[in-house]
């Protein structure tokens, strides 16, 4: 709908290119067996998970996220230096700073751009794409590569066999730029943050309040921490609500969206989400059996595959989203245009 006497906005967002990176070490749920108290059988039916991949000793975040990111350039045949900004949505940085997205800035050699990066954990890839979208749509005409990039492995106690089972390192990237005239991309957000929740998944040491000590690091403070089942009541319900409500105010139901691709946290959540909206599996997106939860890279990796599988073409109607610790929660619905 376009207000009287004003201008429709010239720029409009698209998404023009995917890429992603997975390290090549795979922790299969029989190798956990050997380290933790746990099973195949129970991780496989309470998550879906059979595989997760690791990254190798000595590298880091934002080395998958150059790997990400050259994929998409690649992919759209452009220069490093032709991009505007590069968000890297990440709660596995490097370091606290220099931010993530300067280390790839520069191992990509991507003069002149500029970039940052975006702690909302598992709604991280959302939050980049909602922001770059943003950013497109101000004008004038720019190139934004959104990243999603985790190692979760560094930050796993794998004495805990409640997280410690759950997460893998991964990236993945889109490209977001400005769409021709009258064509279509990004066509609406939605985003929540519920701070009640934030007791519930955490890393309590490192930061301000807990700086690194000999006690920290002996109460395990660097490690996730979760309280599962009060994380998964909330990512059911909220993955629901966030994609109907952004569905019903676009005058549209499970039924018009071609595919739906979550955030993959817990296989019983998404299936859980797909029901809610009345959407059969066969156009939900899993791929947590190969990779579990990479954090702020299921969604590009999720996206990888539909597209690499062909369920996913230009002009489909698509729909991400996720929900993630602090409480963080949010949704994207696009017209893609790959
Ligand atoms: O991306 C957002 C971040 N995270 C999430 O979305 C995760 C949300 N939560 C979950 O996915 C689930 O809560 C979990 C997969 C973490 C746990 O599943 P659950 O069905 O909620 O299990 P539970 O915590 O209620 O534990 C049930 C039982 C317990 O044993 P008892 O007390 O019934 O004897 C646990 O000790 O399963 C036990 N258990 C395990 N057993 C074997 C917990 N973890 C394991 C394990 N292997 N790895």
């Amino acid at each position: 709908m376009e207000i009287a006497g004003k201008t429709p906005n010239p720029y409009r967002a698209k998404i023009t290119a995917i890429g992603g990176y997975v390290p090549p070490g795979i922790l299969t749920n029989h190798d956990l067996e050997k380290i933790v108290e746990t099973n195949d059988t129970w991780i496989t039916e309470r998550t879906g998970i059979r595989e997760r991949r690791i990254l190798e000793k000595g590298l880091a975040t934002s080395d998958m996220a150059v790997e990400a990111a050259r994929a998409v350039l690649e992919a759209r045949g452009i220069a490093p230096g032709e991009l505007h900004a590069i968000i890297v949505c990440t709660v596995t940085p490097d370091m606290f700073f220099p931010a993530t997205a300067c280390l790839v800035q520069e191992r990509l050699g991507a003069a002149g751009v500029w970039g940052y990066d975006l702690i909302a954990a598992c709604s991280g890839f959302v939050y980049g794409l909602t922001t770059a979208a943003h950013l497109v749509s101000a004008g004038p005409p720019k190139k934004v590569l959104v990243i999603g990039s985790d190692t979760m492995s560094r930050i796993l106690d794998y004495t805990d066999r409640a997280t410690c089972i759950l997460f893998g390192d991964g990236a993945g990237a889109f490209l977001v730029e400005t769409a021709e005239n009258g064509s279509e991309g990004f066509l609406d957000f939605i985003n929540e943050v519920d701070g009640s929740g934030g007791q519930y998944l955490k890393m309590p040491g490192g930061g301000s309040r807990m700086p690194a000590s000999h006690e920290s690091i002996n109460s395990k403070q660097h490690f996730v921490h979760q309280e599962g089942q009060q994380v998964f009541k909330y990512a059911v319900r909220k993955m629901a609500e966030m994609s109907n409500t952004l569905l019903s105010r676009n005058g549209l139901r499970g039924d018009d969206v071609k595919l739906l691709i979550p955030h993959q946290a817990n296989r019983r959540i998404i299936e859980a989400t797909a029901k809610a909206l009345d959407m059969p599996l066969e156009r939900v997106i899993i791929n947590i059996d190969r990779f579990g939860n990479t954090t702020a890279a299921t969604i590009p990796l999720a996206t990888l595959d539909a597209v690499e599988s062909g369920r996913l073409k230009k002009g489909d109607l698509v729909l991400f989203a996720a929900v993630g610790a602090g409480y963080t929660a949010g949704a994207n619905l696009w017209r893609w245009q790959c």
